[in-house]
């Protein structure tokens, strides 16, 4: 890792899909980025493939942890060590299926996705607020289009929580210079956030439901959130900014 002096994010779910795009963007942009996931080796693999074109061969530091358990969320902050962090952006979550026959299983899905998409975020912002930059530090959480328009149940629910969230974060923190905002993609191709659940159809549904007649792609919502991130950015606060190529207009 570079001086003191060189930005720092950290990026969770930085080792895949949109957090991966995310994690390149901020390296070109000058950060170094702490990549948080459970796979320590999918993390590896995300930090070697970044840096190799990088020239700054430290410049991410993978750190496996799983957000939603507040013992793991330590290994961040020992990561973060003395230093002040720049950016956090809450990345990590996903759509969580299961069985739903009883209200028992009706409790665990809703727990699963609660836990994968607001807990994950609430935990690894609450642990390093002490540590972020005063003033002109930068929050994002990523949100969905389903927090704006359903489609998901549980996982929608659990998207549109972090907005009411932020709302209150971004009051908290704004006295401070620090920023607070949501980021909420529509449909964003070659992640592994569909699994096996997509299928062609489903995508050209998806894309027809566009205005620009394309799915997104991981480096659409990156470039959203560094602009977030970025010095320009300080006097946007509080809001939602969807990358939906259209699907749902202006909410
Ligand atoms: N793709 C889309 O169309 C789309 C649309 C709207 C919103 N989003 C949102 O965008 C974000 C990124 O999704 P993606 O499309 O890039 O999918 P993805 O490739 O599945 O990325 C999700 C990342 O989150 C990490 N993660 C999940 N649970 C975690 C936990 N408990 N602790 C730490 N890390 C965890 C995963 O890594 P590990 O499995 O190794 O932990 C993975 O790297 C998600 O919040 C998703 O809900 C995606």
């Amino acid at each position: 890792m570079g001086a003191e002096r060189q930005r720092l994010a950290v990026v969770s779910g930085g080792g895949t899909g949109i957090g991966a795009a995310v994690a390149r963007g901020l390296v070109a942009d000058g950060f170094d980025v702490l990549v948080v996931g459970r796979r320590g080796d999918v993390l590896a693999a995300a930090a070697r493939d970044i840096t190799a074109g990088s020239g700054r061969a430290d410049a991410v530091v993978p750190v496996a942890a799983d957000l939603t358990d507040p013992a793991q969320v330590s290994a961040v902050v020992d990561a973060v060590g003395e230093r002040t962090v720049d950016a956090v952006v809450n990345n990590a979550g996903g759509y969580l299926g299961g069985p739903t026959g009883t209200l028992g299983e009706v409790a665990s899905w809703w727990r699963a996705n609660l836990d994968a998409n607001v807990l994950t975020a609430v935990l690894l912002t609450e642990a390093l607020l002490p540590a972020l930059r005063r003033p002109g530090g930068r929050v994002v959480l990523l949100s969905s289009i389903a927090a704006q328009r359903g489609g998901g149940g549980p996982y929608s629910a659990a998207k549109a929580a972090l907005h009411g969230w932020a709302y209150d974060l971004a009051g908290q923190l704004g006295p401070d210079q620090i920023t607070v905002n949501v980021v909420s993609p529509g449909y964003v191709a070659e992640t592994e956030f569909f699994g096996d659940r997509m299928t062609p159809e489903g995508h050209a549904r998806r894309v027809a439901a566009t205005l620009v007649g394309r799915a997104g792609v991981p480096d659409d919502i990156a470039a959203a959130v560094r602009y977030l991130v970025g010095p320009s950015a300080g006097y946007v606060t509080g809001q939602v900014l969807g990358v939906n190529g259209g699907s749902v207009l202006g909410r």
